[in-house]
């Protein structure tokens, strides 16, 4: 007789295409049977009796999903399983989430001194791939929507007109969705990139579900680009930390792109986390379209519902994702930190909320009961914060337009002394300050530190918004280059 029981360790049988999974299953289960004394990492020895449950399910990919000789062929056999999925020709699993694989990708992309063609709402993890990899950028913008204060996306020709400026740049480094779920043409940014003969690299971090249901994008690779990478912790139901690096090769070498993965990536990849991305693809590649089709049809009612609240808007539109849900305050009068508050109180914290944007992560775990739960709790929060209508204004991580006075490698490399901030304004930034979320720098190493900035900073703080890698978050001082 067949066990026909699920195993509630594995509920939709997904080891049988998870070869990671399946062999964390294996592992941890002879673990918890007593069938194991592992003389190997990691110290807690697959034991819960010293340190607790913390390290339940914990297990190296080396040594533990299989021996440290041969783990390496087990990780291609699920690496090879989601390049097939996303239609790439290399794909690695990382452990250290989309800013170790924009890291990678600005390692792999050119050499130092070379120039990019970067997004300036880029994340701060990409502007320290350009540190590390000592790109210079040149700097493409998205263009800015009045009536909600929020960025739409970088347009096609001012990539083209970047690009013939800047003949002997290297690489196109895009963001796309943006923070706010605003996408732009990708297949125009590639064909642009394509013909001035190098790759569109596109950070796609919260995009992992994208092209995997005919209402939704398609996603970057499919849209012509030759490296994307993704949070598989941001949108699918994997471990904290777990993302995707995938490539195309016709543009970008294999053995230069395993040598940038590489040179970042910590020695003992986390078995769990990388397991949890192999369960993620192969739940995407056989539910993925009923699951993204219940994330649609759950954010297109909490959309319709808080569309009900007189004043409150949402971010919609043909360039917009549509399972992302950015609620716009400014015509309700009430201030983002306020329902953030409410929202917290009632379990349901928000990774995002400034006085006219607030931000929910909502990804293919949520069910239409939750969303509608949830835009139910917002809603009422509304009511009772209710204040007098205004105009959105745009925060200084979308509007900031940098003068790079050195390029960011130099910068983070040279001397620097710390100086009270107003006698910062007219010196050149030795420190990246990004308010987080969304983390764009405002500043970054080798930026002209302008009044306008240190302002727009200034604001986010006194609004208690978290100004996050400065040395100083009081902004009281700032570092710049001696
Ligand atoms: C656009 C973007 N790229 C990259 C990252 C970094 O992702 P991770 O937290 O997986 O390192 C983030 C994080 O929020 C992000 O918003």
């Amino acid at each position: 007789m067949p066990h026909l029981e699920p195993d509630p360790r594995d509920p939709r049988g997904l080891r049988a295409d998870a070869p990671l999974l399946d062999a964390w299953l294996t592992v941890t289960e002879q673990a918890r049977a007593g069938r194991l004394m592992p003389m190997i990492t990691p110290g807690h020895k697959l034991r819960r009796d010293l340190t607790g449950s913390v390290v339940a399910g914990d297990a190296p990919l080396y040594g533990a999903l299989d021996t440290i000789k041969h783990a390496d062929a087990l990780r291609a056999d699920g690496e090879a399983r989601a390049a097939r999925l996303w239609g790439a020709d290399w794909c690695r699993f990382s452990v250290a989430g989309s800013t170790h694989g924009n890291q990678a990708l600005a390692l792999a992309a050119g050499s130092p001194g070379q120039e990019v063609i970067i997004t300036r709402i880029l994340h701060r993890s990409l502007l320290l791939g350009l540190v590390l990899a000592g790109l210079r950028p040149v700097w493409v913008r998205p263009e800015m929507d009045p009536a909600s204060g929020l960025p739409t996306a970088v347009p096609v020709p001012a990539v083209r007109a970047a690009l013939a400026a800047h003949p002997r740049a290297c690489a196109v480094f895009l963001g796309d969705p943006s923070y706010v779920g605003t996408i732009g043409d990708l297949a125009g940014h590639a064909a642009a990139a394509h013909e001035a003969g190098v790759p569109l690299v596109v950070d796609a971090a919260w995009a992992a579900h994208l092209g995997f249901h005919p209402d939704l994008p398609q996603h970057a690779l499919a849209a012509g680009a030759d490296a994307m990478v993704t949070s598989a912790h941001k949108a699918l139901p994997a471990f904290t930390q777990g993302a995707l690096v995938l490539a195309r090769t016709e543009r970008l070498d294999p053995a230069r792109l395993d040598r940038a993965f590489e040179a970042t990536h910590t020695t003992s990849p986390a078995g769990s986390i990388m397991a949890s991305i192999d369960a993620a693809r192969a739940l995407l590649a056989r539910d993925g379209k009923d699951l993204c089709a219940r994330l649609l049809r759950g954010v297109a009612a909490a959309r319709q519902r808080l569309r009900q609240v007189p004043g409150l808007a949402v971010l919609d539109g043909p360039g917009v994702e549509p399972t992302k849900l950015v609620v716009l305050l400014a015509g309700t009068g009430a201030h983002g930190k306020d329902i953030e508050a409410d929202l917290i109180a009632a379990g349901m914290p928000v990774e995002m909320a400034d006085r006219d944007t607030v931000v929910p992560i909502v990804a293919i775990a949520d069910d239409e009961e939750q969303l509608a739960a949830f835009a139910d709790t917002l809603a009422a929060s509304v009511e009772r914060h209710r204040g007098t209508p205004r105009h959105p204004v745009a925060t200084a991580a979308w509007t900031v337009e940098p003068q790079t006075v050195l390029a960011p490698r130099e910068a983070f490399f040279a001397a620097n002394e710390t100086v009270a901030a107003d006698a910062a304004v007219g010196r050149v930034s030795a420190e990246l300050i990004a308010p987080y979320p969304p983390g764009i720098p405002v500043l970054a190493p080798g930026e002209l530190i302008t009044s306008e900035a240190l302002n727009a900073l200034r604001e986010v703080h006194a609004d208690g918004g978290r100004i996050a890698y400065a040395a100083d978050p009081s902004l009281a001082t700032l570092q710049v280059i001696s």
